[in-house]
């Protein structure tokens, strides 16, 4: 491989899938994976339990100012706790969201993203990954699928932890989240110009990622 910092960034919707995809494309290059969602989540977690008021900058400021978030391996750490499973939940999924809408919970996370991001030889997964965290990165992809498709793929991973999900409920809240996500002020949800768009909808996951990897494969090697 050569000596290029690569990086690949994979942008989407909720339910798209891109974090299977892009852990996939990360191990069959040997690459690191980094999951920017899960960090938006990690800060609500934190926020959630302190049950605190996040609407005031100041006391939101003092919170982000003690608060560590790291990965290993699969998991990702808040402070020195595993926080991988309590994250996946549906109210975590919408208070992320919310926060997400945050120029200071952004900021905050986007410069942690971009030192990770530094060593290169990393996919990267989010919503403005190729739009504004890494704008120059190697190569971009916008993964996309209908509504209908993404909260069956939600649904189908929410399940085995909670038994009292159903399909329309998830599909509901996935259609907050896509307007929130996509209309809000700060770094809004969108394919990056020179991104290639995929539409999913009608693909398996081991599809998606030959396509990726069709894409980029030789051209950095
Ligand atoms: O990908 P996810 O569902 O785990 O992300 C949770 C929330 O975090 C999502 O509603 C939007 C936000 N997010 C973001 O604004 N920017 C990112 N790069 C990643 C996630």
């Amino acid at each position: 491989m050569s000596e290029k910092k690569i990086i690949i960034t994979i942008d989407g919707p909720s339910g798209v899938g891109k974090g299977t995809i892009a852990k996939k494309v990360a191990e069959k290059l040997g690459f690191s994976y980094l999951d920017t969602g899960a960090m938006y989540r990690a800060v609500a977690l934190k926020i959630s339990n302190l049950n605190i008021n996040f609407d005031s900058e100041k006391e939101l400021q003092s919170i982000l100012d003690s608060t560590e978030i790291s990965f290993s391996e699969d998991k990702i750490f808040l402070e020195s706790e595993d926080i991988s499973k309590k994250i996946r939940t549906e109210d975590i999924s919408k208070l992320a969201s919310t926060l997400a809408t945050k120029k200071i919970v952004r900021e905050f996370l986007v410069n942690l993203q971009r030192k990770i991001g530094e060593s290169g030889n990393i996919v990267v997964e989010g919503r403005d990954m190729g739009t504004y965290v890494f704008p120059g990165a190697d190569f971009k992809f916008y993964l996309d699928a209908n509504l209908h498709e993404r909260a069956k793929r939600r649904y189908l991973q929410l399940k085995d932890n909670d038994k009292s999900i159903d399909l329309e409920t998830v599909k509901k809240d996935i259609e907050k989240r896509d307007t929130q996500d996509s209309e809000r002020k700060e770094s809004p949800l969108h394919p990056a110009l020179n991104a290639v768009i995929i539409d999913t909808s009608d693909m398996g996951k081991s599809e998606v990622v030959k396509e990726i990897l069709l894409r980029i494969g030789g051209s950095f090697k």
